[in-house]
């Protein structure tokens, strides 16, 4: 059994060793370069042997204007777990910028330093490091990712990180969303994005894996940040009007149900259940987030109760955050519920 644990527990960890990309950091970055000037950048997943994000950051250096460059490099116990991490101990690096003039991060300029532990970000040696960072900006293990951003909120830290969209139905994921304390950045180009993997993680990381190139595809993979950028104060343009056959009502939440952002009408103020890429496009000043559809005991979204008198079918119809037209399931896909600000004076429908 214990046996069992650990076997799930190091396939696990393999699934996690997956590689951003340079030119990913670099796409992203640019869009919040004005709220890095003058501060202390921590990289807390990333083994400056593989990891892009030390290397992006200490060559920019000068450029972003950042005062100190900090990462952690995590070393798991068993040794035999990650081909990379073949040191004894884990270590921390510093860089506080170029010295010599070269413009260029030198190894003489780079403080090593051997951590007591293996690394872990929620270690108190790290958790000190942490404390001195302004800004997090890594692609953490996604098995941890509940965990990790936990801890950022914790401390009250800015991030700019890389994490599965799947995360958005997490209720403790969606509750930071639904909160405006975190939003989706500008993401990858086309929604794909690609990461090295090494050795024999390829066998346990998910997406397609493409032999000539090395490098595997996710599909449903983001950046998640608490990092203003413009483009996100940007309203959808809408171009729809509300009709009640085009967008049926709930039966068991007073919402009308939108099955493409794009649709979403212009002139509907009530709630609507849109599908999650809605928050691709998502602008905190036009529309206002209430909950979703399979998180509704934390986030404030509650579906009438079905009695043995509405059905005999009612255990099924209190299904936990199902939206019924019709008595049919329309909504099987996680929907997030909204209103438009805009319209807050306006009469439904109008
Ligand atoms: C998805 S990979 C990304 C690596 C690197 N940040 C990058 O983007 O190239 C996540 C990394 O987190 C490391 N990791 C796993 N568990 C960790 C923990 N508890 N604390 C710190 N790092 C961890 C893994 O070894 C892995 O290299």
């Amino acid at each position: 059994m214990a046996n069992n644990k650990n076997l799930h527990k190091a396939n696990q960890a393999k699934k996690d060793e997956f590689y951003t990309q340079l030119a990913d950091i670099e796409r992203e970055v640019q869009h919040y370069e004005k709220h890095f000037r003058g501060k202390t950048v921590l990289c807390n997943c990333d083994d400056p042997r593989i990891s892009n994000f030390f290397h992006f950051f200490s060559y920019n250096f000068e450029r972003l204007g950042l005062k100190r460059l900090i990462t952690t490099c995590y070393k798991n116990q068993e040794r035999d777990l990650f081909s990379q991490n073949d040191c004894e101990r884990a270590i921390w690096l510093e860089y506080l910028g170029d010295r010599n003039g070269n413009r260029v991060p030198d190894p003489e300029e780079i403080g090593i330093q051997l951590l007591e532990g293996d690394g872990d970000f929620r270690s108190d040696e790290c958790i000190d490091l942490l404390k001195q960072a302004d800004i997090v900006v890594t692609n953490p293990p996604f098995s941890l990712f509940r965990e990790y951003v936990d801890q950022l909120m914790k401390y009250e830290k800015k991030f700019l990180i890389i994490g599965s969209k799947n995360a958005i139905t997490y209720k403790e994921i969606f509750r930071y969303i639904k909160e405006g304390k975190l939003w989706l950045g500008h993401q990858f180009q086309n929604g794909n994005a690609f990461f090295k993997i090494a050795g024999e993680a390829r066998e346990y990381v998910g997406g397609v894996y493409d032999q000539e190139t090395g490098l595997v595809k996710f599909r449903n993979c983001g950046w998640y940040t608490n990092l203003d950028y413009e483009e996100r104060h940007e309203d959808l343009i809408l171009y729809k009007h509300y009709t009640p056959e085009e967008y049926p009502h709930y039966d068991n939440y007073d919402a009308i149900e939108v099955a493409k952002t794009a649709d979403i009408p212009m002139d509907y103020s009530g709630v609507m259940g849109v599908p999650i890429t809605f928050l691709d496009k998502y602008n905190p000043d036009q529309f206002e987030i209430l909950g979703i559809t399979d998180r509704q005991a934390s986030c404030g979204f509650r579906t009438k109760e079905y009695t043995e008198k509405d059905s005999p079918k009612y255990n099924d119809l209190n299904r936990r955050g199902v939206l019924l037209v019709n008595g049919e399931y329309k909504a099987i896909y996680a929907r997030i519920l909204i209103r438009n600000k805009r319209l807050s004076g306006a009469t439904q429908g109008d």
